[in-house]
């Protein structure tokens, strides 16, 4: 299963564990000992929303934890062979999407000031025909992407900044100011964790720093099995590892977390991959 891999698995196994432990076996022991509607009700109240307190800090922790591993995988090491491996081989051959597609949106629609969310090896923006005056800031939780994109675009980008943030967080200050001319989010969505309407709050976040006639684009793989046996191979190695959280993800998920944050909303399948682009930021 998807995000599930590490977040859902592990947040509800830990979640269901302490509501038994603190909560329900010492309610169950209080009420056994003392009547109904004395002191037993404020003690179990006060257990309960204590409960409720660690099972939400629980969740929250467990699903930093899965947005950190689903960000990890990006090692100078792996990043190396990245152009290879993930951009050469496995978009034409495991998912039927040529880079060379994906690349089509960032030359059509990448403006002067543009935000790339988790740029990985920096491929597409190295190999975009940028302006000689863009700005670009990088956005990850990994800063070794970053690192990595930022050495590749020099020379390229008037200015490049990088901030180390999830996407899946309120967007730091540094981001706010202005309003992007665009946001590219390209096969990120797959590996955050969590289902659309957890994980789908990345793109409210990203509304409010798009200017008003901006535009968002990306792709993402969804809960399509895969048409090859590379793909599928693929979806379970990674999803193994907590890389790949996209076993919840369809059409219905990525629209409805798209269409609450813009006015516009695109969304084109080419092999196993759905490009999407929005445009209009709700304000
Ligand atoms: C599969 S790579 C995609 C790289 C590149 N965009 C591409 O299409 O080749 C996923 C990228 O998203 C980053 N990432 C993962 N989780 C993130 C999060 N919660 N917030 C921001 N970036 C994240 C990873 O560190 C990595 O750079």
């Amino acid at each position: 299963m998807a995000a599930p891999g590490v977040s859902e698995r592990c947040g509800f196994s830990v979640f269901r564990h302490s509501t038994a432990a603190g909560g329900g076996a010492r309610t169950d022991e209080y009420t056994d000992e003392h009547p109904e509607g004395s002191l037993p009700d404020t003690v179990s109240s006060g257990l309960r929303s204590w409960n409720d307190r660690l099972g939400r800090g629980v969740k929250a922790m467990t699903e930093k934890d899965a947005a950190q591993t689903a960000a990890k995988p990006y090692t100078p090491a792996f990043l190396a062979i990245y152009d290879l491996w993930v951009i050469k081989l496995s978009d034409r051959y495991a998912w039927r999407c040529p880079a060379e597609v994906m690349l089509e949106p960032y030359n059509k629609l990448l403006g002067a000031r543009h935000l790339e969310v988790g740029p990985g090896s920096g491929w597409f923006l190295v190999n975009a025909a940028l302006a000689s005056d863009a700005e670009i800031t990088l956005l990850d939780l990994n800063p070794t992407p970053m690192g990595h994109t930022r050495r590749r675009l020099h020379g390229k980008a008037r200015q490049v900044h990088t901030v180390t943030a999830s996407v899946l967080e309120p967007l730091p200050e540094e981001t706010s100011t202005g309003g992007f001319d665009s946001v590219g989010i390209n096969f990120v969505m797959h590996c955050l964790p969590g289902d659309f309407t957890e994980k789908g709050v990345a793109f409210t976040h990203l509304a409010k720093v798009l200017a008003d006639d901006g535009v968002l684009f990306g792709s993402t793989i969804l809960n399509q099995r895969p048409a090859t046996l590379f793909g599928r191979a693929l979806t379970a190695a990674y999803t193994r590892v907590g890389a790949f959280n996209n076993a919840g993800d369809d059409h219905a998920g990525l629209r409805s977390a798209l269409e609450p944050a813009f006015e516009e909303v695109e969304l084109t399948d080419i092999g196993d991959v759905t490009l999407f682009t929005a445009r209009r930021p709700r304000r």
